[in-house]
């Protein structure tokens, strides 16, 4: 069965046409090639047929078996070329087409990695799959099959009417008739079925999106015992499917075997008209039969173009939104200073190296080296991640060198949004951020980046093994390093115990481990990254107080000299800080030692002493 890919239209063809054809342009001379071969393919079926005029006017009728002979051996050689040209021309296809889709793909995926955590909030899984899924493919259906056959039936379409009026103007009558019939016909149905089709796409959005969800959510599914009721909910939507598309495709159906029928009709009335045409000596039989073989060959095309023109709309509206999504900004990134290696001698002078020397300066523009230290200062800082809702209000902190500095406060008071603006995954709506003494805008992305190391409050594993997980935080990390960072966090023991050790497979964002599992494995991964600055955001929430304990031990000795931010809901781990903040509702309220605070009696005693809850 035809693939129906309802009537969505682009917004904008001619963009879309025209990114399409940017990539098409790659491959400019394997396209002219492919046309090139239809052009023969269809040249070659057309003459074909023509030729039989000749046959029957020269050596049929005359009876000339040696002329015949040699007249149908031309004709085989005619087909025997248009059946290369076209199986050439479909194999081309297929590779410039996948090549083609490969290209888009890769740069799909590409723009994706650069969009900034911003369109990711907006925008959900589900929307942005459909890009590298639905689209891509219709994309690809079209680039495959679309491109050539709609070249080919227009050729030949074309080709067919204009031998028709070369053989017989006035027997062409008929055939236009019937083609006019077929065109109001085919007009008239797609109009009618338009909107069933609509309603079909509109029905299998919403049945898989729920099935999307209900796989998604089956645990809690399962645990509110919402089978029976969620089932019923499948039920009826996939009724209304049913529905729509039993009336899209009674309309879709009909177009064909009724296309089919007219043809017929046409061919009879063609043959019967011909025929009395040539009793009458209008028409010699030459021209009658290889007319007729027109005749049968006109429908197929048409029917052919039409439904390819259907089919590239379609394709080209994939393409508009893959397009948009790869017009979306990128990050930007107007960061000038990088970080790099040096090596420090003896009287204290930095040279910058190749190799890991475990020292690094930022190198401004003008080749100034600045070393690497950890410090970080928040002045004046008031951000909100949409224009109308301030979520910090003029934060000012600072960590020198060294210091571990925990925030802590209610749930939503803002501890991860002041982390995330750190590292720049979303930037300060006023104030600024320095890192030793820098603007964090005035750093490379990247470097920045490469210069912090976070577990961040969603923990996320990657299919892999958990050495490769491990390794994720710095790609040339040995064995043994891997092994030295799964200690550092605790978590060398139970990986020890899993039946493939460190090679343990692991699905889908680590479900085969426990939840506190997961969370010792990334903050093995960034320990194993060894940067001068280490972020844990509620890294440690599902750890139990003995283990947390001995990350701290291993933390320590990982962490001498580096700064170190935590956010933790249990004030246990926040204790032993150089300064805890207490924030709410985005401001700092509190800010001082685990002893000054308790001391003062304020929100941090409360939250302490577990009296906040209470009140
Ligand atoms: N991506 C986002 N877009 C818009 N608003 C957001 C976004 N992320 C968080 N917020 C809002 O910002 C506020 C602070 O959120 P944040 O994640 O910083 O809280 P938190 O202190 O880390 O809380 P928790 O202890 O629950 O992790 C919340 O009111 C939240 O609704
Ligand atoms: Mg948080």
């Amino acid at each position: 069965m035809a693939r129906y890919f309802g009537y969505k239209r682009p917004k904008d063809t001619k963009k879309a046409l025209k990114a399409i054809f940017h990539y098409l342009g790659f491959h400019k001379w394997m396209l002219a090639l492919v046309i090139l071969l239809i052009v023969i393919s269809t040249g070659a079926n057309i003459t074909g047929t023509y030729l039989l005029k000749p046959i029957i006017n020269r050596y049929i009728i005359p009876g000339d078996a040696k002329g015949l002979l040699k007249a149908l051996i031309l004709m085989g050689i005619m087909y025997g070329c248009g059946v290369a040209a076209t199986y050439g021309y479909t194999q081309l296809m297929v590779h410039t087409s996948q090549k083609v889709i490969r290209e888009i793909r890769r740069d799909l995926f590409r723009h994706m990695q650069k969009l900034p955590v911003s369109y990711f909030d907006t925008h959900t899984h589900g929307e942005l799959m459909s890009r590298f899924t639905n689209d891509v493919d219709t994309v690809q259906e079209a680039l495959n099959n679309s491109f050539s056959l709609m070249i080919q039936s227009f050729l030949m379409l074309t080709g067919t009417i204009t031998m028709l009026l070369v053989l017989s103007v006035r027997l062409s009558v008929v055939v236009f008739l019937f083609l006019a019939l077929m065109i109001a016909f085919i007009r008239y149905n797609s109009r009618r079925s338009k909107a069933y089709f609509n309603r079909q796409q509109e029905c299998l959005g919403d049945i898989n999106g729920f099935v999307e969800e209900m796989v998604a959510g089956q645990k809690v599914e399962k645990v509110f015992n919402h089978e029976a009721a969620d089932f019923e909910i499948f039920c009826r939507k996939n009724e209304e499917l049913r529905r729509a598309s039993t009336k899209a495709l009674t309309y879709a159906s009909m177009t064909i075997p009724t296309v089919v029928s007219l043809s017929y009709i046409n061919y009879a009335a063609s043959a019967c008209i011909g025929g009395l045409f040539a009793i009458s000596g209008i028409v010699d039989l030459g021209t009658l039969a290889s007319y007729l073989v027109y005749v049968r060959q006109s429908a197929m095309p048409f029917n052919q173009f039409t439904q390819q023109v259907n089919f590239l709309l379609a394709a080209l509206s994939g393409a508009e939104r893959i397009f948009e999504m790869m017009d979306e900004p990128m990050e930007v990134d107007e960061g000038t200073i990088k970080l790099t290696n040096v090596h420090i001698s003896e009287d204290d002078r930095m040279a910058p190296c190749e190799d890991y020397t475990g020292d690094f300066a930022w190198t401004c523009p003008d080749g100034r080296l600045i070393p690497l230290k950890g410090d970080v200062r928040f002045d004046h800082v008031t951000f909100g991640y949409t224009p109308k809702k301030t979520i910090l209000k003029d934060i000012s902190l600072y960590a020198k060198p060294g210091q571990k500095i925990a925030f802590v406060g209610s749930t939503g008071a803002g501890k991860t949004t002041i982390i995330q603006l750190i590292n720049r995954f979303y930037d300060v709506t006023d104030g600024r951020i320095t890192y030793d003494g820098l603007d964090v805008r005035d750093i490379k992305k990247d470097d920045l980046r490469r210069s912090l190391s976070m577990v961040i409050q969603d923990t996320h594993l990657f299919s892999g093994t958990i050495a490769d997980n491990i390794r994720y935080g710095r790609l040339d990390a040995t064995d043994e390093d891997v092994e030295a960072a799964a200690k550092v966090a605790n978590a060398d023991s139970f990986i020890r115990r899993l039946p493939d050790g460190y090679q343990t497979v692991l699905h889908s964002d680590g479900g085969n481990l426990s939840q506190g599992q997961r969370q010792l494995l990334s903050i093995a991964r960034a320990a194993i990254s060894r940067p001068p600055v280490l972020i844990l955001d509620e890294a440690t929430s599902s750890i139990d107080t003995r283990t947390e304990r001995l990350i701290e031990k291993g933390m320590d000795a990982l962490m001498n000299n580096r700064t170190v931010f935590v956010i933790a809901h249990r004030l246990s781990t926040v204790r032993n800080s150089k300064a805890i903040l207490v924030l709410e509702q985005g401001e700092i309220i509190e800010r001082g030692s685990h002893d000054e605070l308790v001391g003062a009696k304020g929100r941090y005693y409360k939250l302490y002493t577990g009296q906040f809850e209470l009140e």
